[in-house]
C-alpha cells in the first residue's frame, strides 16, 4: 500500500462534523458505471428501497446508467422511498448537435438530483481535463443539479510525492469561479485512482490526510464555514469491511461506492455503517 503523505495541516475548527450547531451531511452514493441490465437495475433498487433511506443528516444516492434514471426515480417515488438518483456524467453544453451525449438539464428533467463529474475513468479514458470539468460543473449547477466532483491521484503521482499538488490543481481548477452558494450544492469525492476497482483501499489515515487537505483548501479559497459544510466522500474499493473505519475519520463524510453498490447486501451494509455515525 502506498505510504502516507506528510501533510499535517487541517483547520482547528474541524474537531467534529459540526459547525455552530449544524452537522455536515453524510452521503453514501452508489456508482453503477456501465453495469447491470434494466431488469437487474429495478431489482437492485427495489432491494435498496426496502432496507435503506435518506434521513435528516444522511443521504443515500444511486447513480445508474442514464437511460434507467426515470424508471428508478419513479420506483423510489411510488414506494415513497427517500433515495436520490444521480447521473454519472453530463455534457458541458445544455443542448445542441452532440450526438449520443446527455445534458445536465436532461438529467434534471428526468428526476436526477445529482451528477458525478470528473470521475477518473472519464479523466483517463475520455481525456476530460479540469477546465472542461469546471464548465460541466457550471452547467450542472445551472440545470439545478447537485454535483459530486471527483478528484484523485494515480499511483505514479503518489509514489512521486505529488498527491497534494495533484489534488490542489484538480480541486482549484475544477471549482474555479464557483460562489459559496454554488458550493453548497457540490460534494467532493476523493478517489485515489490506485484504489478504484483494485481491491486496494486507502488506509483511514491516508484518506483522512487528503480529506483534511481538501477541506483546508476549500477554506482558503472560500471560507471556513463553506469548508465546514462541504461533504467530502471517499471512493476506491469501499466495502462493508472497511467503510466504518473510513467514515469514522473526522473529514470523511461518506463514500462513493462502485463495485460494492452492485450487490444489495454490501451496499446496504455500507449505508448502515454510515448511519452509525449519525
Ligand atoms: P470501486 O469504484 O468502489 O469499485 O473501487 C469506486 C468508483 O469508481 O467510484
Amino acid at each position: 500500500m502506498p505510504k502516507c503523505l506528510k501533510y499535517s495541516g487541517g483547520i482547528a475548527n474541524y474537531e467534529a462534523r459540526t459547525y455552530p450547531g449544524m452537522k455536515r451531511k453524510i452521503i453514501v452514493a452508489g456508482n453503477w458505471k456501465m453495469n447491470v441490465s434494466y431488469d437487474e437495475a429495478l431489482r437492485l433498487t427495489g432491494a435498496f428501497g426496502k432496507e435503506v433511506s435518506s434521513s435528516n443528516n444522511m443521504e443515500v444516492v444511486v447513480c445508474p446508467p442514464a437511460p434507467y434514471i426515470p424508471s428508478i426515480v419513479q420506483q423510489f417515488e411510488m414506494g415513497n422511498q427517500n433515495i436520490s438518483v444521480g447521473g454519472q456524467n453530463c455534457h458541458h453544453e445544455q443542448k445542441g448537435a452532440y450526438t449520443g451525449e446527455v445534458s445536465a438539464s436532461m438529467l434534471a428533467s428526468s428526476g436526477a438530483k445529482y451528477v458525478i463529474i470528473g470521475h477518473s475513468e472519464r479523466r483517463a479514458q475520455f481525456n476530460e481535463r479540469n477546465e472542461l470539468l469546471n464548465k460541466k460543473i457550471g452547467t450542472a449547477l445551472e440545470a439545478g443539479l447537485h454535483v459530486i466532483y471527483c478528484v484523485g491521484e494515480t499511483l505514479e503521482e503518489r509514489r512521486a510525492d505529488h498527491t497534494l499538488q495533484v489534488i490542489k490543481t484538480q480541486v482549484t481548477e475544477g471549482i474555479a469561479n464557483l460562489t459559496s452558494q454554488d458550493l453548497e450544492k457540490v460534494v467532493i469525492a476523493y478517489e485515489p485512482v490506485w484504489a478504484i476497482g483494485t481491491g486496494e483501499t486507502a488506509s483511514p489515515a491516508q484518506a483522512q490526510e487528503v480529506h483534511a487537505y481538501i477541506r483546508a483548501l476549500i477554506a482558503t479559497y472560500t471560507s471556513a464555514e463553506v469548508a465546514a459544510f462541504l461533504s467530502i466522500l471517499y471512493g476506491g474499493s469501499m466495502k462493508p469491511a472497511n467503510a466504518r473505519e473510513l467514515i469514522a475519520q473526522q473529514d470523511v463524510d461518506g463514500g462513493l461506492v462502485g463495485g460494492a453498490s452492485l450487490d444489495e447486501h454490501q451496499f446496504i451494509a455500507i449505508v448502515r455503517s454510515a448511519q452509525s455515525f449519525l
